[in-house]
């Protein structure tokens, strides 16, 4: 396996970075989670601004412009022969002394992992996941925004754990004034009344690119939806409920706490529209990027 470090691919075995690394020491970094279909990153410029974005709210400085990055991405995958890939890049202040000050780093470390996309179980599509609500609140916007997608994940993984003690595949976790915000790594929706409803990014959210293109698909196909304020409440009365996220794509949810869903027709019909615009995207695409297999 090959690793993108700082400026060249390595392997892994020499992909090694400094116990004084800032990102090590503090989460003081970002990161950002991409998939690949066919050779084609999905959304590469919706992720990559994401990326900068999180840059430039923690005042990093990059280094390298959104070209430099998509083609980092190309070069890994082709070290590794990737056509269908996870790719996690991570970007942290870089290596430097003891102490918080960010200029204590002169250069960010840069990474870039990817890995053969691993297929979630069909029947996870068929027949949903479990969810829990977490008693762990999302962090308040005001004190670490969540738009910041931040190398500092210990809310997100307190959530996770209490995931895995009840036996759940993901933790829904509230803002701190009780309304639903978001997954540990998704977003959340949930369709009653007809209509599909997800929490707005002024609830404290990542405002995940799988959400954006789910609320236009269901647009397109006619659905209204609804983004606002919503209650644990309201989401037990939901007739289906559905998490998004870049490597989920559209994951039905069978049962939140001890409330059981079926997986209805809404996501259906928003997973199989997500999977063409991920065909059409592709072939849009292809060939675009640089021609690292020919
Ligand atoms: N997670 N909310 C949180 C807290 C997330 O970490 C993610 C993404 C999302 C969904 O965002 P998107 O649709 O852009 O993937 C929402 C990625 C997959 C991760 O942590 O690896």
């Amino acid at each position: 396996m090959f690793i993108y470090l700082n400026d060249k691919v390595v392997p892994s075995s020499e992909a090694k970075v400094s116990v004084f690394d800032h990102g090590f020491l503090y989460g003081d970094g970002i990161y950002e989670t991409l998939r690949v279909y066919d050779g084609v990153i999905f959304m590469a410029d919706e992720h990559l601004r994401r990326l900068f974005r999180s840059a430039a709210l923690i005042g990093l400085d990059m280094h390298r412009d959104i070209s430099g990055v998509k083609l980092a991405v190309y070069e890994t995958l082709q070290a590794n022969s990737l056509i269908n890939a996870y790719v996690r890049l991570t970007v942290s202040r870089g290596y430097g002394p003891i102490g918080l000050d960010p200029d204590l780093c002169k250069e960010p470390t840069f990474v870039v992992i990817a890995n053969a996309f691993k297929d979630y179980p069909q029947a996870f599509y068929s027949e949903g996941i479990k969810l829990i609500i977490a008693a762990t609140r999302r962090n308040l916007k005001e004190a670490l925004n969540p738009q910041i997608k931040s190398l500092n994940f210990l809310n997100n993984i307190l959530a996770k754990i209490e995931a895995k003690k009840a036996d759940a595949h993901e933790a829904i976790m509230l803002n701190a004034a009780g309304h639903l915000a978001e997954g540990t790594i998704s977003n959340i929706f949930f369709v009653s009344d007809g209509i599909v409803h997800t929490p707005s990014p002024e609830c404290g959210i990542l405002d995940g690119i799988t959400r954006s293109l789910v609320i236009e698909d269901a647009v397109k196909s006619g659905m209204r939806v609804k983004e606002g304020e919503f209650t644990t409440a309201e989401l037990y009365r939901a007739t289906e409920v559905f998490i998004t996220n870049t490597t989920m794509e559209v994951m039905p949810v069978s049962r939140v706490d001890t409330v059981k869903f079926k997986v209805g027709e809404a996501s259906r019909a928003l997973l199989k529209k997500y999977k063409q615009e991920v065909n059409g995207y592709v072939k849009e695409k292809k060939g675009e990027g640089p021609s690292l297999w020919e």
